[in-house]
């Protein structure tokens, strides 16, 4: 969900309005503002899309004000009008926006209905609302302080009141929240995206601290309540990059932005022909002590994490467990202090991979993070940072992202490789000339795209499909998987070809469609025996190839799609290319909202 807020001289509904719009990709099912006018406080929500919000709000303009505003996620109660925020007290003097969850809210609510206050919603924001207004005293920001003294959980808070019409009070646990450093206006907001239109300078606030935003001055109090000053961070992100340029989806567009993503994430930190991580905190000392790799991440950036594994126990020979965020933490995982822990993900907000993170700091482990926001909670509160500079990434089913965190990774390996002395200095220079090839050569799939969209028109109406692959190419499905299911809700699911003949190929039956990733030559005949167990079965084949072996499966599958030639290892770049693709185009088929999947949001930040 999304927070935006704004003080100063502009209309404040469009600026609330669109900068919702901007975040609208991170999923939600209903929206609302709350403004001041005329010493009163307006408030507008509804369930559904943000059009229906422009719609209720008809010509509704106030300049020279407040105003926050939200898209909800529902957690506690469904989505509804009365459930959306923002939330007021029972006056509607006072309105406050919510990300999180507050956990104690119930004990809070009964503490409160006992002093006699109504509730409206089911909501655990509205308990905020109504315990600000308890502690108000002629202070907002007092009385902010004392009522998030009471919470339990995680929030972002944007709280406005009509005693005090110059100022919103931000406050944040757990949950990111910035501050847009403008010219006499200033405004808060979950993301950065909300906010570029107007300024790219943002303080980042910390856990605890509480910021009082007027239009031509921001304070930021830690939680003691004494003054601290920040740094301000500028965003180098470019605000075109918020727009679709002509494609029709960001997803698309985004696929099509991989080359680019690749070689700004490659290219800066190749010197002297050696690939240069020293800014993202590997040292040789560091590297040579690193007897064992934890990764963990979730969702797309945890099957980057899977073709890490693979990589970094081919090239260096250290050993690598993968965890996905939710079962590091609570599984009691066997950490020893010479083992390295990397955490992925592309926002660095996903509540359970932050909890991951510090679970292996409280129990002294190093944390690198490899991350794409500058400034996010995952990049401040690792010991070090690999960011990758996919750019913004707009759409929830992440493409570019995950390709640089494959990246980063490769770069990883060949490092820790090198420095371990298990990879020889001619392997890795070959290595480092065949990488460099690699963002030219991503090209190549998106030429090939109505090959994709054939498939896709053919089988957008399938219940199930199942993706195949070996090795590296088995780490690809299952990233390859996630993007049908995510976009076009077809479900999928990626097994490792040899792995089929155990069970699973009891669901092939005539004309079940199965993805076989080949690109591996060590595992090219292995895969074609597979290939030839499922065509045995009626099984309909689109095989993914590396041109040399076209001509060699082409009469054995019903389908192949060639990448281009390239080192086996580097494969995972280009074949999830053509995946991606006919997750976008199955999903345009279906006629699906590619940018916005049902259900999902774009960066979860509750547990
Ligand atoms: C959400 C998104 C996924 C994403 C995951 C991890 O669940 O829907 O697409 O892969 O979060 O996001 P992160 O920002 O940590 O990479």
């Amino acid at each position: 969900c999304g927070i935006v807020g704004y003080v100063g001289p502009r209309d404040v509904i469009p600026v609330l309005t669109n900068g919702l719009e901007k975040l609208e990709y991170r999923g939600y099912d209903s929206a609302g503002v709350a403004y001041v006018q005329d010493g009163k406080m307006k408030v507008v929500k509804t369930k559904g899309r943000l059009q229906n919000l422009r719609d209720k709000l008809g010509d509704a303009s106030q300049e020279n004000t407040i105003g926050i505003g939200h898209t909800r996620w529902a957690t506690h109660g469904e989505p509804s009008d009365i459930n959306s925020h923002p939330h007021t007290n029972v006056s509607g003097s006072l309105a406050v926006v919510h990300n999180g969850i507050i956990e104690n809210f119930l004990k809070l609510k009964e503490w409160l209905q006992e002093k006699g206050v109504h509730f409206v919603s089911e909501t655990d924001t509205e308990v905020v609302a109504h315990l600000v207004n308890y502690y108000y005293e002629g202070d907002l920001k007092t009385a902010v302080m004392k009522a998030v003294k009471m919470l339990e959980g995680s929030y972002a808070l944007g709280v406005i009141t009509v005693k005090e019409p110059d100022r919103i009070v931000a406050v944040r646990k757990d949950s990111p929240l910035i501050v847009g450093i403008g010219k006499g206006e200033n405004l808060i907001a979950s993301d950065v995206p909300a906010i570029l239109e107007y300024t790219r300078d943002v303080y980042f606030l910390d856990d605890n601290e509480v910021a009082v935003i007027k239009k031509d001055e921001i304070q930021i109090y830690d939680a003691y309540g004494a003054r601290t000053t920040k740094e301000a961070v500028t965003i180098d992100w470019d605000v075109t990059q918020a727009e679709k340029a002509g494609y029709e989806h960001f997803m698309i567009k985004e696929i099509n932005e991989q080359p680019k993503a690749l070689a700004d994430t490659l290219f800066p930190r190749i010197h002297d022909g050696k690939i240069d991580l020293t800014d993202a905190g590997f040292s040789d000392d560091m590297i040579e002590g690193i007897r064992k790799i934890y990764i963990v991440a979730c969702g797309t950036a945890s099957y980057a994490a899977q073709v890490g594994k693979y990589v970094i126990e081919r090239l260096a020979r250290v050993s690598v467990e993968v965890d996905a965020g939710s079962e590091f933490r609570y599984r009691n995982p066997v950490l020893e202090p010479d083992m390295l822990v990397i955490v992925i993900s592309q926002s660095g907000e996903t509540a359970d991979t932050i909890a991951a993170l510090r679970e292996a700091k409280k129990r002294g482990l190093k944390v690198i993070a490899i991350t794409n926001v500058v400034g996010s909670t995952l990049s401040r509160e690792a010991d070090a940072v690999f960011y990758t500079r996919a750019g913004m990434e707009i759409a929830v089913a992440s493409t570019k992202a995950y390709i640089t965190q494959l990246l980063a990774l490769y770069m990883i390996a060949m490092e820790v490789g090198r420095i371990k002395g298990k990879l020889a200095d001619e392997e890795y220079a070959r290595l480092l000339k065949e990488l460099e090839r690699v963002p030219e050569l991503s090209k190549e799939p998106m030429e090939k795209k109505k090959d994709l969209q054939k498939l896709a028109s053919q089988r957008y109406m399938d219940q199930h499909a199942f993706y195949i692959g070996r090795g590296l190419d088995y780490a690809v499905a299952m990233e390859g998987t996630m993007k049908i299911k995510e976009v076009s809700y077809i479900h999928a699911e990626a097994f490792s070809a040899g792995e089929l003949k155990h069970g699973t190929i009891a669901l092939i039956e005539k004309n079940t469609l199965v993805v076989a990733l080949a690109t591996q030559a060590d595992l090219l005949e292995k895969m074609m025996s597979n290939i030839k167990e499922v065509k045995a079965r009626g099984g309909y084949v689109f095989a993914i190839v590396q041109e040399r072996d076209a001509a060699t499966v082409a009469d054995q599958v019903d389908q192949v799609f060639t990448i281009p030639n390239v080192e086996d290892l580097f494969a995972p770049m280009l074949s999830v290319i053509p995946l991606q693709m006919l997750g976008y185009y199955a999903a345009v088929s279906k006629g699906c909202d590619v940018d916005k999947p049902r259900n999902l949001a774009k960066s979860v930040t509750v547990e």
